[in-house]
């Protein structure tokens, strides 16, 4: 039917090449011909239509939603996350071709692992891996857990660069980045997605981050009950109409800060939780200490690094399962688990955030089971569903690679 309306056209537009089939050609975007013989049908290996790609940089989002750290020069654009979304799935970035980012965060797991760590390409995770949910959309911009990457740019590349993870990190035997793009290099199609994404068929490290955080920064989850409700107020604190009581309950506990006695017992209020995951991007807060989960998996070892959590919306799936454990070392199983860690946080480590400590004491909330039931059925309400199955997000490459 296209190549119909071109001919058509043709015959109508004065002037237009008078070579009908080049022209289809060049105007079909599925199409790679460089002109030297060598012809690359991409729907041989990719289930997407080139000619009229996914919608990644004009999605829509709520007016309450205000946080977002894209950075000067890196804007979503539907050819930078197209190229991003194959990236991400493709096994050749890992050294033995065996792991792509989206082992160890799946789409059915809101971009998280239900393992408590997930296995690379030369062993296992040290932490539990995270869900990339909405990541845009908060002011922080260190990522990681112990947020040693500075950008979600620079961070997109540091698992390759990991021996356990994908393997290219230059140290004993592993090759190195430029490794990794020279392999790139030889595969049919990446020089022409380069070049359709950033202007010229380089590959370069700088590319790969670009592309890689455009798709990660275009994973939005916007259509929870949570945000039914919270279009149809002007701030959180009002009760929400199509709330349950026990859901507006948990959320003005959510939302509420505690009063401490001088032991640092609660005395009355709520749970203080949005001085830290607040606003409705419910994405952690910009200077925060250690929330007093230090621990090593599989180790006796204490940690406290830990200062970032991904947003807490999709912390379950839409069947109510969670999507895995949760903290950096996938020491709560249940958000119930959650719970009882900030209702009696136990250890008073140096770096505990004071918001959650009075003085010397650390926090000890003193929930009743009806609160915590209640915190938990709000938690639940920030969970959406198009983000588990769009195919915009699912893995691309058709058939076995
Ligand atoms: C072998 C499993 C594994 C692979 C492969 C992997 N990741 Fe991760 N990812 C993790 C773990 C574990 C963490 C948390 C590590 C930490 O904080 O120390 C993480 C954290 C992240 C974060 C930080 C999120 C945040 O909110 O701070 C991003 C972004 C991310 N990964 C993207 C990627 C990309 C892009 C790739 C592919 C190039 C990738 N990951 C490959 C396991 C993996
Ligand atoms: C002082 C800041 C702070 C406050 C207050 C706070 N948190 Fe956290 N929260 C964090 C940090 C930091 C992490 C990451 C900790 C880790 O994994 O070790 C976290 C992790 C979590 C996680 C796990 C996220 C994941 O992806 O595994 C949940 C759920 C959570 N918090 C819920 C709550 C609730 C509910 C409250 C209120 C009762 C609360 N938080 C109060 C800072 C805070």
């Amino acid at each position: 039917m296209k190549n119909v309306f071109i001919v058509l056209s043709c015959v109508l537009i004065v002037g237009c090449a008078s070579d009908n089939s080049g022209m289809a050609d060049a105007e079909d975007r599925n199409i790679i011909d460089d002109g030297s013989g060598t012809v690359i049908n991409l729907s041989d290996y990719f289930d997407i239509d080139f000619n009229s790609l996914d919608n990644y940089e004009n999605q829509s989002i709520p007016n309450y939603i205000d946080e977002d750290n894209t950075p000067n020069g890196n804007q979503i654009t539907n050819e930078g996350a197209t190229l991003g979304r194959i990236l991400f799935y493709d096994n050749t970035l890992s050294v033995n071709n065996t792991v792509s980012c989206a082992s160890c965060h799946k789409q059915a797991f809101a971009f998280g692992d239900i393992d408590d760590v997930s296995i690379g390409a030369n062993g296992v995770t040290a932490r539990h891996s995270m869900r990339l949910i909405n990541a845009r959309f908060g002011d922080e911009t260190n990522f990681f857990w112990d947020e040693r990457a500075n950008s979600l740019e620079q961070q997109t590349t540091m698992p390759i660069r990991d021996h356990a993870e994908m393997g290219f990190s230059g140290e004993n035997d592993d090759p190195n980045f430029n490794d990794l793009i020279s392999r790139l290099e030889t595969v049919d199609y990446y020089p022409e997605l380069f070049n359709r994404a950033f202007g010229s068929e380089t590959i370069n490290e700088t590319r790969i981050q670009n592309a890689l955080s455009q798709f990660i920064r275009s994973i939005q989850s916007f259509d929870s009950r949570y945000d039914d409700n919270r279009i149809l107020v002007n701030n959180d604190n009002q009760p929400f109409p199509n709330f349950t009581n026990q859901e507006n309950l948990g959320k003005q506990l959510f939302t509420q800060q505690p009063n401490f006695n001088n032991q640092g017992v609660r005395i009355d209020g709520g749970f203080g939780c949005a001085g830290c995951h607040g606003g409705s991007e419910f994405s952690i807060a910009e200077n925060r200490g250690n929330n007093g989960v230090i621990g090593v998996f599989g180790s006796n070892d204490i940690d406290l690094t830990i200062t970032r959590s991904p947003t807490l919306r999709d912390i379950v799936g839409p069947n109510g399962q969670s999507n895995g454990a949760f903290f950096h070392d996938a020491s709560a199983n249940s958000l119930e688990e959650v719970l009882l860690h900030y209702n009696t946080i136990a250890t008073n480590n140096p770096d505990l955030d004071n918001r959650l400590r009075q003085g010397n004491n650390p926090q000890q909330l003193e929930m009743t089971t009806e609160e915590m039931e209640a915190i938990i059925a709000f938690l639940e309400t920030l969970t959406g569903e198009d983000v588990y199955t769009n195919e915009k997000w699912s893995d691309p490459f058709i058939g076995v690679e």
